[in-house]
């Protein structure tokens, strides 16, 4: 009996694709439960690199199942793009392993316009989006005028229902000055797109929870990370889901009795891509990652901002998701370095804080207090036993997680499937 939620505890890419991935052996059914398209999940395995944004990574296993839970928004012309791009790089995908939730909220083309306005609108209080059209969907959704995926099923009305929220978006993007949405090209193409996903389309709350009375073991696959929940995230720099551990229950209509296990994922270091407050934000962090030709989004391209380990945000994420255990991803990241930082606490106006403060002025204001480790100045890359890791490495991990309050029961020495050690 083993369910278990896969959760990221800083500002997303922390890796959760790779131990997804590596714990999808020993499951049955793979479920994202939040998030859309603005995900970006690596896996790379015997060489070959997949990306996934929408589908869970678990689909690179031939004989697991996946299912895209209710409180994922889904762009259907994005998803049939991104089964295509899976399928030619040989994984198979059918009704018979693939799941999409009836419940489940539709991105349209309107809300990537509307994500893109709205970013413009914002001048330098700009989120940095994916563009993606995530916050635009979630609104409609929390203001109850959204299209779901059930919607998709009535071909009769499917037009009208496409027109009318599509007429009331225009008016906000001639407003803003931008072109309109070009209703009846939008009506063709999601017709189009439903004719092809009407055979993935069930009961997804039904489907999980009949698996697992039948002993089936599930998998929840975190989408964005724990400082970009909309409640507990660095607000209004964040996505608008919860990426926190009570997202995979509300996101997939199973019971937080039935979950058995969450496990937080984190980087070594920390990065984060977009806008807002990073207090551990370091240039020599940056260039030397990215001089390795790491760090760069796998949705955006975008360089990542990265920054030393923030044990206050890590103990902070492991509180609020009820961590059990830690993946710590990218510890050979930090191979290259003789000295190296971790924040236990932040300086705010004088006074020492254990917690990340609510506003951005204050987090702004925060300053790091670091304690300094010698680094290994060793490849760990090539290791594939926690016990012939070099002893400061060990020493460090275990710093780490004295601080977080969790154990290390996985770590990441390179992206490779192979690459994930057991501690
Ligand atoms: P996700 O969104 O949380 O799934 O993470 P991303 O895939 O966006 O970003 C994580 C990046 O780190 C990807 O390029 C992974 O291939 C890579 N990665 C994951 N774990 C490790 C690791 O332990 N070492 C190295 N070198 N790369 C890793
Ligand atoms: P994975 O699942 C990293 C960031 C964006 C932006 C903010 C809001 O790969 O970890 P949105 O498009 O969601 O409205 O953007 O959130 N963001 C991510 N950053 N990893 C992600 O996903 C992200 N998804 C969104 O960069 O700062
Ligand atoms: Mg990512």
């Amino acid at each position: 009996m083993s369910n278990t939620i896969i959760v990221g505890l800083q500002w997303g890419d922390e890796g959760k694709g790779k131990i997804v991935d590596y714990l999808t052996e020993s499951s049955d059914i793979v479920a994202r439960a939040q998030g859309g398209s603005n995900a970006g999940h690596t896996v790379i395995n015997d060489g070959v690199k997949y990306v996934l944004h929408l589908v869970p990574s678990g689909i690179l296993w031939p004989t697991k199942k996946c299912v895209i839970g209710n409180g994922v928004v889904i762009d259907p012309l994005g998803l049939l793009e991104e089964i295509a791009k899976i399928r030619s790089q040989g994984v198979t995908i059918t009704p018979d392993n693939l799941f999409i939730s009836e419940h489940a909220h539709l991105t349209l083309p309107y809300h990537r316009k509307l994500d893109l306005a709205r970013e413009k609108n914002r001048g330098a209080n700009a989120i940095g989006t994916t563009g993606r059209g995530i916050g635009p969907t979630y609104a409609d959704k929390i203001e109850r005028q959204g299209l779901r995926v059930t919607d998709l099923r009535n071909a009769a009305k499917l037009a009208q229902e496409i027109e009318w929220r599509a007429a009331l978006h225009n008016m906000e993007l001639e407003a803003a000055g931008y072109d309109r949405i070009n209703v009846a090209e939008v009506v063709v193409e999601i017709e189009a797109a439903a004719v092809e996903l009407r055979p993935y389309i069930v009961n997804t709350v039904v489907y999980l929870n009949e698996a697992i009375a039948a002993g089936k073991k599930v998998l929840f696959e975190g989408a964005q990370g724990s400082y970009l929940d909309i409640d507990h995230g660095t607000y209004p720099f964040v996505t608008s889901s919860n990426t926190t551990a009570g997202g995979a229950c509300t996101g997939s209509g199973v019971s937080p009795r039935k979950i058995d296990r969450v496990v937080g994922v984190a980087k070594a270091y920390t990065t984060r891509v977009g806008a807002g407050p990073f207090i551990t934000e370091s240039e020599e962090m940056s260039d030397m990652l990215h001089n390795m030709g790491r760090e760069f989004g796998a949705t955006t391209g975008r360089a990542r901002r990265c920054g030393w380990l923030d044990a206050v945000l890590l103990h902070y994420a492991v509180m609020i998701n009820g961590c059990d255990h830690l993946a710590i991803t990218n510890l050979d990241g930090l191979d290259g370095l003789a000295t190296i930082k971790i924040c236990t606490a932040y300086r705010l106006d004088g006074k020492v804080q254990n917690h990340p403060p609510a506003t951005i002025p204050e987090l702004e204001r925060c300053e790091p207090i670091y304690e300094e480790h010698e680094g290994w100045l060793q490849d760990i890359s090539g290791m594939t036993k926690y016990a012939d890791l070099p002893p400061k490495a060990k020493a460090y991990l275990s710093r780490l997680s004295e601080l977080a309050g969790a154990p290390v029961s996985l770590l990441g020495v390179g992206p490779a499937r192979d690459q994930t050690l057991v501690v």
